[in-house]
């Protein structure tokens, strides 16, 4: 079941993910640093597609210029040792004690020109990598305290920020989106644009709005307690999906970073369902890098860790052949027709009417029985999701 992955599948992994070293709030590491040549090479031999990091994952916060270099150019004879992408990169505004208040929206506006510095320097180097996703998550962009943080004031900064960064990248004709990772909270109480709605809404604000969409993580939506597959076709709808976060996360919680499907998987299968077949409306809804953002739990050696990045591509793959066996089903379609899940796409007017003929329709008023119509009859959704969920679960 499930082919292996081939980098035409697209799977990407941070490095800091799979370089997670065991570190949590309460314990220090589990697992010796990982070398940067060492995980792509693993990576290409799992059939991934790409790589992405933030700048301080590459090279060490504070490095040198040379110490910098060596680092870029020993990922870079790796990349084309094994072909590995790198379609993606960000900026590390959040370890460094510098941060502590955030990078765009520090209370401090000497610490947000450096942070701006930092950003500009990293947009240079996503250039010469060829990225074409440029990803912003405000960690620490946020307050534990209301009377800190004039959140008026925080959101015009981050404009500011976005709008400088977007007019460099147009001048320096560098091919490059940004993309915004909403979280709602951790490492800060409370962070900045925290669900992919709020984020939605600040996009309209900017001066340069089409080159600003999102990177929409399934745990950080799954801890303000949505649905992921319901943002996303949200994001679809506005063109903002330029990019995704694939993890599993178990309700309301912190952020465990979880392998993708070992949350919740019915949210998963009907995501990838989105992603891969469009849902009723059949048509393949995003082609972009499967990202994988999970943390190797801090219990695994290397083997696991290597297990686990494995395990992310399988699930996806797994959910993609169990989704389009789903839509195949002649089952299902009938479900699906009894439950008219396709009469959504209709228009509610007719081609050309107005609210004139609309009020002159008596069947739509005089004449309608609204308990006549509907009373007695349902529409079999629970059938459908028990259809899916065998599925899901390979039953049929
Ligand atoms: C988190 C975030 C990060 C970001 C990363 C890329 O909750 O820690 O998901 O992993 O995705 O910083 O910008
Ligand atoms: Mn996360
Ligand atoms: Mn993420």
């Amino acid at each position: 079941m499930a082919d292996k992955p081939t980098p035409a599948d697209k799977f990407t992994f941070g490095l800091w993910t799979v370089g997670y070293n065991g570190t949590d709030p309460f314990g220090g590491p589990t697992r010796p640093p990982l070398d940067t040549v060492h995980a792509v090479e693993r990576l290409a031999e799992l059939g991934a597609y790409g790589l992405t990091f933030h700048d301080d994952d590459l090279f060490a916060f504070g490095s040198t210029e040379d110490a910098r270099r060596t680092e870029i150019d020993r990922l870079k004879a790796a990349l084309a040792a094994t072909g590995l992408k790198v379609p993606m990169i960000t900026t590390n505004l959040f370890s460094a004690p510098v941060f502590k208040d955030g990078g765009f929206t520090s209370n401090d506006r000497q610490v947000r020109r450096y942070a701006l510095r930092k950003v500009l320097r990293n947009l240079d180097l996503a250039a010469e990598l060829g990225a074409e996703t440029f990803v912003m998550w405000g960690g620490r962009e946020g307050a534990e305290y209301d009377a800190a943080k004039d959140v008026r004031s925080a959101l015009s900064r981050y404009k500011e920020a976005v709008d400088l960064l977007s007019e460099y990248v147009l001048d320096k004709k560098y091919g490059i989106r940004f993309a915004i990772e909403p979280k709602p909270n951790e490492p800060r109480g409370d962070i900045l644009l925290p669900t992919v709605g709020h984020a939605l809404a600040f996009i309209n604000s900017l001066e340069h709005p089409e080159l600003v969409g999102l990177n929409p993580e399934v745990g950080h939506e799954q801890m303000a307690g949505l649905n992921f597959q319901a943002g996303i076709a949200q994001a679809l709808y506005h063109g903002k999906l330029f990019h995704i976060d694939l993890n599993g996360q178990r309700s309301i919680k912190y952020d465990q970073d979880l392998v993708f499907g070992h949350g919740d998987l019915h949210n998963a299968f009907a995501l990838v369902d989105l992603l891969e077949n469009g849902g009723v409306l059949g048509e393949r809804a995003y082609d972009g890098p499967r990202h994988f953002d999970y943390k190797p739990s801090r219990t695994e050696d290397e083997t696991g860790v290597w297990d686990s990045a494995a395990a992310n591509m399988r699930i996806y793959l797994l959910l993609k052949e169990r989704a389009a066996a789903f839509r195949a089903d002649p089952e299902v379609q009938a479900a699906l027709e009894a439950a008219k899940v396709a009469e959504l796409a209709s228009p509610t007017l007719n081609a050309g009417e107005s609210y004139d003929d609309l009020l002159a329709d008596r069947s739509a008023w005089e004449d309608f029985q609204p308990d006549a119509y509907f009373g007695a009859k349902g529409f079999g959704f629970v059938r459908l999701q028990q259809l899916a969920t065998e599925h899901l679960l390979g039953a049929r």
